[in-house]
């Protein structure tokens, strides 16, 4: 099932997402998130901490398993994406760090971290619901256009468009890792429930390319459309050029 909540704005949209991850956590405490980073998620993690500060919220059994990480970054270097999750949320709420994984991009045995990545999320029973945002080119996660869906855990070149959308986040270009290790395709469609935030104009062409075009390893998030449990959160602006009326709708 496509389920897709319009949101007005991105306030919105954070609510609404943050709304659904906490169902998640109420209904299974010992639930296992699978996370990201990114601009999208940043009002989300924000409202998800409000609540656990108001006392709504108890992340004390919740484990997550983040998507990605930059190769070369530890996790004191402030554009690691560990780093981002314990600005974001970890620090912030009462999760146990032991219990946050996020692939080790300084591992040195670095195929070896993938192929422990994925034991990790088996051992721990798989992914409840996975968070994403979408890249402009269609990517998820790190898997970028023409990769294959049957991957798990893996090494990735970053494209031009992703190197260039990142370095607004560094101080230069040149600073921008070239590569990451990323969860797969194969990964992320096991994830019980795939929920996936886009905000902004800038997002519109690829919103409507990725779940209403045809479904194509050039727009890697277009197989999510044949995830059993879908729920898109996006807001106004970056369904703008998608067939959504309704501010709740059910595709199929
Ligand atoms: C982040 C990730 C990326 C981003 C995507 C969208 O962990 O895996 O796929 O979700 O690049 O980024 P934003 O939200 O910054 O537009």
């Amino acid at each position: 099932m496509i389920s897709i909540y319009k949101a007005k704005d991105y306030k919105e949209l954070s609510r609404k997402a943050a709304n659904i991850i906490s169902a998640q956590i109420i209904m299974k405490p010992s639930c296992v998130l699978g996370l990201a980073t990114g601009t999208s998620p940043i009002g989300i993690y924000n409202q998800l901490v409000e609540w656990y500060k108001k006392g709504d919220l108890d992340f004390s059994e919740v484990s997550t398993v983040n998507l990605d990480e930059y190769i070369g970054l530890d996790a004191t270097n402030e554009q690691s994406y560990r780093y981002f999750m314990n600005y974001n949320l970890f620090d912030k709420v009462n999760i146990d760090k032991l219990n946050t994984n996020v692939p080790n991009g300084m591992a040195r045995d670095l195929e070896g971290e993938c192929d422990s990545y994925d034991s990790l999320i088996h051992s721990l029973g798989g992914i409840d619901l996975q968070l994403l945002g979408l890249g402009h080119n269609g990517h998820i996660g790190f898997n970028e256009p023409g990769e294959s869906f049957e991957k798990g855990t893996h090494i990735v070149d970053l494209s031009e468009s992703t190197i260039n959308a990142n370095a607004r986040l560094f101080a230069k270009k040149e600073d921008v890792p070239r590569r990451a290790i990323t969860m797969g395709i194969r990964t992320i469609m096991q994830a019980g429930i795939v929920l996936l935030v886009a905000s902004g104009e800038d997002k519109a062409d690829i919103v409507r390319d990725a779940f209403w075009g045809k479904i194509t390893s050039q727009v890697p998030a277009s197989v999510l459309q044949l995830h059993k449990n879908l729920i898109i959160v996006a807001d106004e602006a970056a369904l703008s050029k998608s067939p959504v009326t309704d501010n709740y709708t059910v595709l199929r």
